[in-house]
């Protein structure tokens, strides 16, 4: 890891106490968790007596939907302190097949071949400075035939203002641009990657994935309480998703 990730990381060991401070509202959240329905769509035949892991785990709300929705176990790995041991908490409370470790992605610690699905997205992937070293161990943790799911805001994202009057691009952020510093969340100028929809897919292909299923979407995941912005009125992508298997 860079200075710069050393930085993000200390960001994220302050901003991720939310999910401890919070963990009582997370935990009612948690009762009836959901994935999102274009998620479920593509996960529910995939997802049924799967061994999941979800690299950058956070709150693991989504861990407690997969298992809802079939997956056989979902292991969960952040670096943080807080979001480990306050989603291991909940899906202990809720007798939840889940468990948690801290893990520094690219390296998991996990055993090779240990995963049937391989679950990420909602602010995982601007963390992730090289993409390559990412897909190799993601590769490395699925069986033969597993799959990669990814469910992310959209490269776009980044260069949308939040006029609520018309959409406009900010003139300080460019799409080709390597990574820009976060001015929203979660604060103390955390470094966020870029990386173009091509490169990623380009970088799934490399690595030996084939592609079975991407898509952009017009919804914004995450809505930061009192904006509406016009870049979220539909008519841009803000979001997208991806399913990659191995041979
Ligand atoms: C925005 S959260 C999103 C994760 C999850 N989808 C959610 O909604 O809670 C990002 C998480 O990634 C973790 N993280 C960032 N970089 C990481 C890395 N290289 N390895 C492991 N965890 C990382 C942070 O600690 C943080 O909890």
């Amino acid at each position: 890891m860079d200075a710069v990730d050393d930085d993000t990381r200390a960001a994220w060991a302050i901003a991720s106490r939310k999910y401890t401070d919070e963990y009582d509202a997370l935990l009612e959240e948690a009762r009836t968790v959901e994935l999102l329905p274009v998620e479920v769509e593509a996960l529910r035949p995939v997802v049924q007596g799967a061994d999941v892991v979800h690299p950058m785990s956070g709150h693991g709300l989504d861990d407690l939907a997969l298992a809802r929705l079939g997956a056989r176990s979902v292991h969960g790995l952040d670096y943080s302190e807080a979001p480990v041991a306050s989603a291991q908490r909940r899906a202990d409370e809720l007798g939840l097949p889940c468990r948690y470790t801290r893990a520094t992605m690219p390296d998991s610690g996990l055993d090779d071949a240990c995963a049937d699905l391989v679950y990420t997205g909602k602010g995982a992937l601007i963390w992730v400075p090289d993409l390559d070293a990412f897909l190799a161990e993601v590769r490395r943790l699925l069986r033969p035939g597993g799959r990669f799911y990814v469910y992310e805001a959209h490269p776009l994202v980044p260069l949308w203002a939040w006029d609520a009057d018309e959409i406009r691009v900010r003139p300080d952020r460019g799409y080709f641009e390597r990574s820009h510093v976060n001015d929203t969340f979660p604060g103390n100028g955390a470094v966020e990657r870029q990386h173009t929809l091509a490169e990623l897919v380009m970088a799934c292909l490399a690595s030996g994935f084939e592609l079975e299923h991407l898509e952009e979407h017009p919804d914004q995941f995450w809505l930061p309480a009192g904006i509406d912005a016009a870049a979220w009125d539909g008519r841009v992508p803000n979001a997208f998703s991806l399913l990659a298997r191995l041979p």
